[in-house]
């Protein structure tokens, strides 16, 4: 029911198999959606959100059938996948609209979107017997592999640009045991070097590997399901590898084909001005010429997206969008999202920082139904934070020095009054 094909030339490929051997593009899965049906699936995930079986209560295996079949005795959860979508009303009016939410993917066990693809493709691994994960990481992958790996017993090593990343990531993913390797280059050459690696020495577990698009894709699942099977008419998240675009619009058309949504949700990508080949590939009509990437949104700092093909294939089969914003628009989106209350890293917040313009430009409607993808935690980040606010920007929150707090209270209260 779930077969792997070449994404671009649509041959089957072996399991395990990095890239298509007749044409070199990267494999998928492609479901075949005629083989169930929409009552039956939403029933099911009715039923197991309220069962106390770890596979039933994680948000990526509760939609088990749908994925590439994992023995139940392979499977390592954390119970990923079940995140908040939260409404986001100071969020709507900084990007003019009458409302906008959020779908906060931070909020997974090691705190990024990673999570949902990372349970997938560490079971694939370890049922097929593999000692060894590897990959190239800003951060996030690498703490989602290392807490993966830890709980299925396996080796986790991370070639990662230690010190142009979050510190925050890099211990987190000490912390749970992994080999952190510091790679002499950027994320693109840290992604070329695992990807020449030989497949048997260890299982490359970025999102090249096809089992992370998988489990990425239960994301729009669990959208859809957080929203009774109503899709939105936007959905906007940032771009950096691709691998989460195409992911998240292969959900969107799978949930469509089976009848799980009547409509499919205009995508759009953003990018950081610095790292935007995809956005210049997107306007100018042409393939993607890779680019030395540079933005503080270090998540997204990536000049060379390894699924572009994918992400570009999946964004207009949903008419969507692709567009860059400069690194100063996702630093105040990033602080408006932490008025909500919510918060985020900074790669994330390109999303709102997108769709603001979008609003502006008039591609999306100010009464239009929107939400913004939020693939980070707000503590990923903290020294990007902490400078912001010492910033003096539009929405800086500076430390008070210098005054005690009754006085301070005091003075408060008589400005509000
Ligand atoms: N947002 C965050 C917080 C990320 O960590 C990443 C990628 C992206 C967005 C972009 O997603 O690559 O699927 O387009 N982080 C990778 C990492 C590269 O190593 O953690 P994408």
């Amino acid at each position: 029911m779930i077969a792997l094909r070449c994404s671009a030339c649509g041959l089957a490929v072996d399991v395990d198999a990095p890239v298509c051997g007749a044409c070199g593009e990267l494999p998928g899965f492609v479901l075949d959606t005629a083989a169930f049906r929409a009552g039956d699936l939403r029933e099911r995930a009715r039923e197991r959100r309220s069962s106390i079986e770890p596979r039933d209560r994680s948000g990526v295996w509760r939609f088990r059938e749908l994925l590439p079949p994992v023995a139940d005795d392979a499977i390592v959860t954390l119970r990923e996948g079940d995140v908040p979508l939260y409404d986001a009303p100071r969020g709507a009016a900084y990007a003019g609209l009458a409302r906008l939410a959020y779908l906060h993917l931070g909020m997974n066990p090691t705190a990024s979107f990673k999570d949902a693809g990372m349970t997938v493709a560490i079971s694939h691994a370890r049922e097929r017997g593999a000692r060894v994960a590897v990959c190239a990481s800003t951060g996030n992958t690498a703490a989602s592999m290392a807490a993966y790996a830890a709980r299925a017993g396996m080796t986790a090593v991370v070639l990662a640009p230690v010190d142009g990343i979050s510190p925050a990531k890099v211990a987190q993913t000490l912390d749970y045991g992994a080999h952190v390797v510091a790679v002499d280059g950027d994320f693109d050459d840290a992604l070329r070097a695992v990807r020449a690696l030989d497949p048997a020495l260890a299982a490359v577990v970025n999102s090249v590997n096809p089992y992370r698009i998988e489990g990425q894709k239960t994301a729009a699942y669990v959208l859809l399901e957080l929203r009774a099977w109503r899709a939105p008419d936007w959905v906007v998240l940032p771009g950096g590898n691709l691998g989460n675009t195409s992911a998240l619009g292969k959900g969107f058309r799978e949930a469509h084909a089976l009848g799980l949504a009547d409509s499919i949700p205009h995508l759009a990508v953003v990018q950081a001005a610095g790292a935007a080949p995809f956005a210049s590939a997107w306007n100018s009509g042409t393939d993607l010429i890779p680019v030395r990437a540079q933005t503080d949104a270090t998540a997204i700092r990536i000049g060379a997206p390894a699924s572009w093909k994918k992400a570009r294939a999946e964004v207009r089969g949903s008419e969507g969008t692709v567009l860059a914003v400069e690194d100063a628009e996702i630093a105040d989106a990033r602080a408006v999202i932490g008025r909500d209350g919510v918060g985020c890293e900074p790669a994330s917040a390109a999303s709102l920082a997108g769709l603001r313009r979008l609003v502006d430009a008039g591609t999306v409607a100010r009464d239009a139904d929107v939400v913004c993808v939020l693939t980070g935690h707000v503590l990923k980040d903290t020294a990007y934070a902490a400078r912001y606010h010492e910033s003096g920007a539009r929405y800086a929150n500076a430390i008070v020095r210098g005054s005690a707090i009754a006085e301070y209270l005091a003075a408060l209260l008589a400005v509000r009054a």
